[in-house]
């Protein structure tokens, strides 16, 4: 009979390519069982969402196959997403595992578009998410997810999220009242409020809680930053303000305070042209199709030199699609109203590299961890 040992130096060759590592000293490999020449074991994933879970289910199964003395094997895949933050803070949070910001250096470039999606893409994937819209000045997630006339609760003096799509969702918005006041108030007010919903809320336990950032460095990016410990930054660009260096200027505050840049987001990328043209049939005559050319507007890969350039991830472009816009208006973002299009498609191909940087950074914290307590 094959023994346990045999079983995980074989697993050991099986290597997540993110994070580099073999998947059984990353602890991937749970309940092995082994009777006669059946194996049965579950392969735990650092999260639902990683780009690789298909490829490393796959060579676990390779792997598997050599060893000649076993002939079944049953095999249970999960994923349980790693904590991407040091909690040495007074344990804030603590049922929080990761906490992503989404900022960029000027206003409109779509971080609020994408912070939605991203929230429900990756809750799409099976993963508990919750959406913070910090932009106490300008709330809109409320508006776009249509929860308008949604009111927060209080319950044993926590705020209660509201949920919305299968995530949990907290917006100065809800607070119809205060809303339009927002403006008059000043840094330390906003601040403290910007607390309240961090450590305040009644969060329960998420994979990942998304924070929806103004644009720029001000009071609240800082109060982020220094309120509680975070996995990291994702930064939304456009490629018009690649050339102007707009989004290096966001980054670089966040560089100085060592939260991570977990990585670039390009949103308006290109733009694809939906017109219908005419095309000839095979046999004869004429028919009518979109005619699908993808026009790069403002630019090709203006994002993807600007992250190679400062060693930043490039996490992904999103098209330029003006039912964005009527989708957001109208309170049905577009994972929810049309999941299949190449729209929701990108926000997926962003989620995933998303949650891929976030068990990274997970991994990197673990070690430190691992060698401040060896020290
Ligand atoms: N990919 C896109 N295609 C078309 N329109 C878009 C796209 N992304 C965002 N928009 C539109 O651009 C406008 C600004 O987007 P959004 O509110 O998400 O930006 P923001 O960066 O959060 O703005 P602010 O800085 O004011 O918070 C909205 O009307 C939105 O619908
Ligand atoms: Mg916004």
């Amino acid at each position: 009979m094959v023994s346990v040992d045999q079983v995980l130096s074989t697993l050991s060759t099986v290597i997540d390519p993110d994070l580099k590592k073999s998947i059984v000293s990353m602890g991937m490999i749970k309940d092995l069982e082994i009777n006669g020449s059946e194996l049965k074991f579950t392969l735990e994933l650092t999260t639902p969402a990683c780009p690789f879970n298909d490829e490393i289910e796959q060579d676990v199964r390779k792997a598997i196959a050599s060893i000649k003395e076993i002939s079944k094997l049953d095999l249970k895949v999960t994923a349980k997403v790693m904590e991407g933050r040091s909690l040495s803070v007074d344990q804030m949070l603590p049922t929080v595992k990761n906490i992503i910001g989404v900022a960029s250096g000027k206003g409109g470039v779509g971080k609020t578009t994408v912070s939605v999606n991203l929230a429900l893409a990756l809750a799409k994937t099976g993963a508990k998410v919750g959406l913070l819209d910090a932009d106490i000045y300008g709330p809109s997630v409320p508006l776009m997810l249509g929860m308008d006339k949604a009111a927060m609760e209080v319950d044993n003096n926590k705020l209660q999220p509201v949920e919305s799509h299968g995530i949990k969702v907290v917006s100065f918005g809800f607070f119809a009242e205060q809303a339009h006041q927002a403006a008059i108030y000043r840094g330390p007010i906003i601040s403290g409020i910007l607390k309240q919903f961090l450590v305040d809320t009644n969060w329960s336990d998420l994979d990942y809680l998304i924070v929806d950032l103004p644009p720029g460095t001000g009071d609240i990016p800082l109060t982020l930053a220094q309120t509680i410990p975070i996995t990291g930054i994702v930064v939304v660009t456009t490629p018009q303000d690649v050339a102007s260096n707009i989004a290096v200027k966001a980054f670089g505050m966040f560089q100085k305070l060592n939260i991570p840049i977990m990585g670039v987001i390009e949103n308006m990328s290109y733009f694809t042209c939906t017109n219908e043209i005419e095309v000839p049939k095979r046999l004869w005559g004429k028919t009518k199709k979109k005619c699908g050319k993808i026009h790069y507007i403002f630019g090709k890969d203006g994002a993807k030199r600007m992250s190679e350039k400062h060693n930043l991830q490039f996490l992904g472009g999103i098209p330029l699609n003006p039912g964005i816009m009527e989708g957001s208006d109208s309170g049905r973002p577009v994972l929810v109203s049309d999941p299949n299009s190449t729209m929701s498609q990108s926000f997926m191909t962003v989620a995933k590299n998303v949650a891929a940087r976030c068990s990274v950074l997970a991994s990197q914290l673990g070690d430190e961890m691992k060698d401040a307590a060896a020290n």
